[in-house]
């Protein structure tokens, strides 16, 4: 509980401990909402601290965050949020939660990691958005929240009576940030999942191998990409708001996301009309290009070729694999290391352009090489002389590389009800906001704390609202009823 401990502690300078404790909910929300509460004035530029570096606080400190994101693309942008110091409240429906709270389960009767491993640093509140007296709830809480945060499908916030316009009217200053499928346009009130927007955002028909299906890639560009995507919206929002005092809308659309990433594509396409595409291998081997951008295997996305090599242990082993690079100012070094110093100066192999028709020969050449090694002999040697290239790493491998449990990249997590789980850490690091990652929340966990603590209700009010059913699992108020 050092976590709660720890909110708590965070929340006692907040002037919302200070207002006078509503009697019931539907009192509260007819008050006018306090001046300094956090809703309209705890975000503001801070006073200089002469606290050194990694003291001062997190980044995003006084930030609160009324979360109402499930499955993946929103919990990953909130979960950034929360490392940088936010206090992320998630909003989840009683006796469910967040979907994917038993989904790919491994242990019975706990969280998922699925779950777990996208809301550390979060407190877990259960309301019935659909409930009168939830719906009160939520109203008082978007008055003491700087950000809300929704990735539901198209119109279901609006079905909860959460416009826009109701929001803003609570709280001016309130940001909504919002994950879609798709932005306006005759996708707009379609329900997306992660591969539906690598399909739709050009990553499936650029991925895979020229004479195959296209391809959807094990990182989650439509899910985590997009988070990734409006948690830098939210931060910018937040930004403005120092000046203009205005809260505003924030979408990330998923295709648009994807897109986003796969921007280099769009440039192959423009170039098409002037020509072939020199450095895909496709050109080398004599096909030709028709009017679209094809699969390029795993050509360099860049104008240094690039490809899959295999190592010694290969096939046995599908990991041993390095990616090389035949970076031009380095071309020298690998006719030496590969044993073909005579590449160096003739004239077939010397220029990057007389080399672009014969990239197939020329990988198959060093993959000689590199067979003779394993993919970290080989990645020690090419280093020597700065020859870019990177070993093939499973997800065993990287479980257990040393340096990125060093820098917090992979960590290790305790759970009540799981035990110990590996989880993947901050991948941003700041020097001045240090991340600790806590563990994801009960469902629920915090119910309690948040009405106590957030909106300043007294025991007695909290058990109103536990009695009208607004917080509780429709079995119960079956069994209740
Ligand atoms: N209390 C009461 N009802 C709640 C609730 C709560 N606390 N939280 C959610 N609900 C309700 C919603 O209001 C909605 O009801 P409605 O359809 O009657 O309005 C319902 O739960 C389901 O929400 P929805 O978002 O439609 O979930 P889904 O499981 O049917 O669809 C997605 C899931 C991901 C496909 C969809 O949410 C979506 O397209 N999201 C946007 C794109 C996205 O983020 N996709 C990637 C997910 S990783």
């Amino acid at each position: 509980m050092a976590k709660a401990k720890k909110k708590a502690a965070a929340t006692k300078t907040k002037p919302a401990a200070k207002k006078p404790a509503p009697k019931t909910v539907k009192a509260a929300a007819k008050k006018p909402a306090a001046k300094k509460a956090n809703g309209n004035g705890a975000f503001h530029l801070p006073k200089p601290t002469n606290k050194p570096y990694g003291q001062a606080g997190k980044a995003l400190e006084g930030v609160r965050i009324l979360d109402f994101t499930h499955v993946q693309s929103g919990p990953t942008c909130t979960q950034l949020l929360a490392w940088f110091g936010a206090d992320v409240i998630k909003v989840e429906r009683p006796g469910v939660g967040d979907i994917t709270r038993g989904q790919l389960r491994d242990v019975p009767n706990a969280d998922s990691l699925y779950f777990t491993m996208l809301n550390h640093n979060k407190r877990s509140i259960t309301i019935d958005s659909k409930h009168p007296q939830g719906k009160r709830v939520l109203d008082e809480l978007i008055k003491k929240c700087d950000v809300l945060v929704e990735n539901f499908a198209p119109g279901a916030l609006d079905r909860m009576g959460l416009t826009w316009e109701h929001i803003h009217s609570l709280n001016p200053r309130m940001i909504v940030a919002s994950v879609k499928g798709f932005g306006p346009g005759p996708y707009e009130d379609c329900k997306v999942y992660e591969n539906v927007a690598q399909c739709t955002g050009g990553a499936a028909s650029t991925t895979g191998f020229r004479e195959g299906p296209p391809l959807v890639t094990g990182a989650q560009i439509g899910d985590s990409g997009t988070g990734l995507h409006l948690a830098l919206g939210i931060v910018t929002a937040l930004y403005q708001r120092t000046r203009t005092g205005r809260g505003q809308k924030v979408l990330a659309a998923m295709q648009d996301g994807v897109l986003n990433l796969c921007r280099v594509k769009l440039r192959d396409q423009q170039r098409l009309q002037h020509g072939p595409l020199t450095e895909y291998s496709q050109y080398g081997e004599g096909i030709p290009f028709h009017d679209t951008v094809p699969r390029a295997g795993n050509d360099s996305g860049g104008g240094q070729p690039g490809w899959i090599l295999k190592c010694k242990g290969a096939p046995e082993d599908p990991n041993a694999y390095i990616y090389f690079i035949t970076q031009a100012p380095v071309w020298e070094a690998i006719c030496d290391v590969i044993g073909e110093p005579a590449w160096k100066t003739d004239p077939e192999y010397a220029t990057p352009k007389a080399r672009l028709p014969k990239l197939k020969q020329i990988f198959a050449r060093i993959e000689e090489w590199t067979m003779t090694k394993t993919k970290f002999e080989a990645m020690e040697i090419l280093n020597k002389y700065d020859i870019p290239c990177g070993p093939i790493l499973s997800m065993k491998e990287l479980a257990a590389d040393e340096s990125l449990r060093k820098t917090g990249t992979v960590v290790e997590v305790d759970h009540p009800t799981r035990g110990k789980y590996l989880t993947v850490g901050n991948p941003i690091k700041l020097s001045d906001s240090i991340t600790e990652v806590q563990r994801s929340p009960l469902l629920g966990e915090h119910t309690d704390e948040i009405l106590t603590e957030v909106l300043g209700l007294k025991p007695a009010d909290v058990a109103e609202i536990k009695a009208s059913g607004a917080l509780s699992a429709p079995e119960k108020k079956e069994k209740a009823a």
